[in-house]
């Protein structure tokens, strides 16, 4: 567990799942999710791939107010040793208080406890915010693709980063 000013960060349980989707549906906008993730209708928060002990969750109390996915980046042995942060948010009246920091520090402690050597992540090039978050955790940009989506009928550009461990 790491804690920061009020916040505890820990394991997701399956408990969390119906806060965590909701978290999800209103913690994104289109600067900084894609907008089909946000409408569809899941039963869970969780997956095959990203099961509880995938999840860190930032709770202040009961109240969970940010939460970040770690998975495997590749589903086979050759890319063994490299992680994902695949959704990264703080609830929108908890920010600018450290919470996502306090996340990306369990993120990195996690990835260490895993064994990593990298963890990877994708950031809208419109981004900025997140991008100063990450930069500050010591990310680096290794991809910069160019109209790599299209979001609300505008080319959106899209960087690739990552933590070397
Ligand atoms: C990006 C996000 C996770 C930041 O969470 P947060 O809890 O507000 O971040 P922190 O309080 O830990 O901020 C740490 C640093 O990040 C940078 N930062 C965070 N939000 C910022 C903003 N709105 N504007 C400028 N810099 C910002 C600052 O350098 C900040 O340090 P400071 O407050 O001392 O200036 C949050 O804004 C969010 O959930 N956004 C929507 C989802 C999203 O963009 N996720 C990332 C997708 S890849």
């Amino acid at each position: 567990m790491t804690e920061a000013a009020k916040v505890t960060v820990r394991q997701a349980v399956e408990e969390d799942s119906a806060a965590l989707i909701e978290l999800e549906r209103t913690a994104f906008d289109s600067r900084s999710g894609f907008p089909s993730f946000r409408t569809a209708v899941r039963e869970s928060f969780f997956t095959e791939r990203c099961q509880p002990e995938h999840v860190l969750v930032a709770v202040d109390g009961d109240e969970i107010i940010g939460f970040a996915r770690l998975t495997d980046k590749y589903p086979f042995v050759e890319g063994a040793g490299v992680l994902m942060v695949g959704g990264l948010a703080v609830a929108p009246t908890a920010r600018r208080r450290g919470v996502g920091s306090a996340l990306l520090e369990a993120v990195e402690a996690e990835g260490r406890r895993r064994g990593a050597r990298k963890i990877s992540l994708n950031v809208f090039g419109v981004n900025t915010e997140a991008q100063r978050l990450y930069a500050k955790h010591g990310y680096v940009v290794e991809a910069r693709q160019t109209a790599e989506f299209t979001i609300d009928g505008e080319l959106m550009n899209d960087l690739g980063l990552a933590l070397f461990l």
